[in-house]
């Protein structure tokens, strides 16, 4: 079974279902390590943002793919965000240079709007957060600016909700390409993925695995659903892992991820999921592990104020 590519993006792009998440990775030894495995192992997808800090280490890296003639420029997938401070019409083009240049690349193939809330910008080393006015319409047409500047091939959103994405679409002359969103198989976020499809939109599953170890979600309703014994239960029958189990389910709901590990044999897990198929019994057990919002782990609380900006919740 040849390794699922979404090809309903704009100008011919093909994006390849899984990616490598970056985003805690800031270590400058581990991500040129973490980057060149999960190259060896068949990753074209590569996910970071600004907010991630590690765009200019990613971009060291690439330059010597680039350089070396491992791999070209078109045959690779990059995906980075407008962070908070950069949701202002009057800021999308500086953070657009200013990941562009941190990349070393001329263009992204996909620049997605991180959050659909602004912050004041105070200097990349000033991390006060105060939220800043922004108008989500003037926010995309400078967003729309940048396809047509050849800075980025594909624009999309992250973290924003349906209402929120029905006003871009309404006023957009370029639609979003896709929706980057947490999505793991107890938080299935059905609605909002059946809207997008409905609409063309390629939905990102990030926190695919429910982020399970992750320091900042200590604190949890429920354990992570990793190691849930359905899952490990359909795991053991198609010989797989729990994780794997958890990338094919959204796979099969047409549904991309971007799983992060630094370890090679997870990543190697991660990306061997193409050479199997869940059966509709078992999909439907999985999706009976649906726990709805309950499951959410990216609440966003460390923005103060947020919970009663006219945006939240999203
Ligand atoms: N758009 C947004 O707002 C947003 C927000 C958060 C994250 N993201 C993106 O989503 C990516 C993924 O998020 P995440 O890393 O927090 O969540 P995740 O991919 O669901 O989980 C990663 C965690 O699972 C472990 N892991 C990886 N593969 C495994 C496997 N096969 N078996 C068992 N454990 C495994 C990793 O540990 P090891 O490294 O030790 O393997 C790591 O602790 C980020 O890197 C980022 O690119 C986007």
């Amino acid at each position: 079974m040849a390794a699922k590519i979404f090809k309903n993006l704009p100008g011919g792009l093909k994006m390849p279902a899984i990616g490598l998440g970056t985003g805690p990775l800031t270590d400058e030894a581990e991500i040129e390590r973490v980057l060149n495995t999960a190259f060896e192992l068949g990753y074209r997808h590569f996910d970071t943002a600004y907010l991630y800090r590690n765009e200019a280490l990613i971009g060291r890296v690439l330059k010597k793919w680039f350089s070396s003639g491992k791999v070209k420029r078109e045959d690779i997938f990059i995906t980075t965000k407008l962070p908070m401070s950069g949701v202002h019409q009057d800021r999308v083009e500086l953070f657009m240079k200013k990941s562009l240049e941190n990349l070393q690349l001329e263009y992204v193939d996909l620049y997605l709007v991180h959050h659909p809330i602004g912050l004041k910008y105070f200097g990349d080393d000033d991390n006060r957060m105060e939220i800043d006015d922004f108008d989500h319409i003037k926010i995309w047409k400078k967003m729309e600016e940048q396809v047509q500047l050849g800075r980025t091939k594909a624009i999309g959103l992250s973290n924003f909700n349906k209402r929120q994405i029905e006003r871009i679409i309404a006023s957009a002359r370029i639609k979003p390409a896709c929706l980057q969103v947490e999505l793991h198989v107890d938080f299935q976020q059905r609605d909002l993925v059946g809207y997008c499809h409905k609409n063309g939109i390629v939905v990102i599953a990030y926190f695919p695995l429910g982020t399970p170890g992750s320091k900042r979600f200590e604190i949890r309703e429920f354990p992570p659903v990793i190691n849930s014994d359905i899952i490990k239960n359909i795991a053991k029958k198609y010989n797989k892992s729990a994780a794997q189990i958890m990338l094919r389910y959204l796979l099969q709901k047409n549904v991309a991820a971007v799983p992060k590990s630094s370890n090679p044999e997870r990543l190697k897990e991660n990306i061997s999921v193409f050479d199997f198929e869940i059966n509709s019994e078992d999909m439907r057990s999985l999706d009976d592990l649906d726990r709805g919002e309950t499951a959410r782990l990216a609440t966003f609380q460390s923005v103060p104020g947020i919970e009663n900006h006219p945006e939240y919740p999203f």
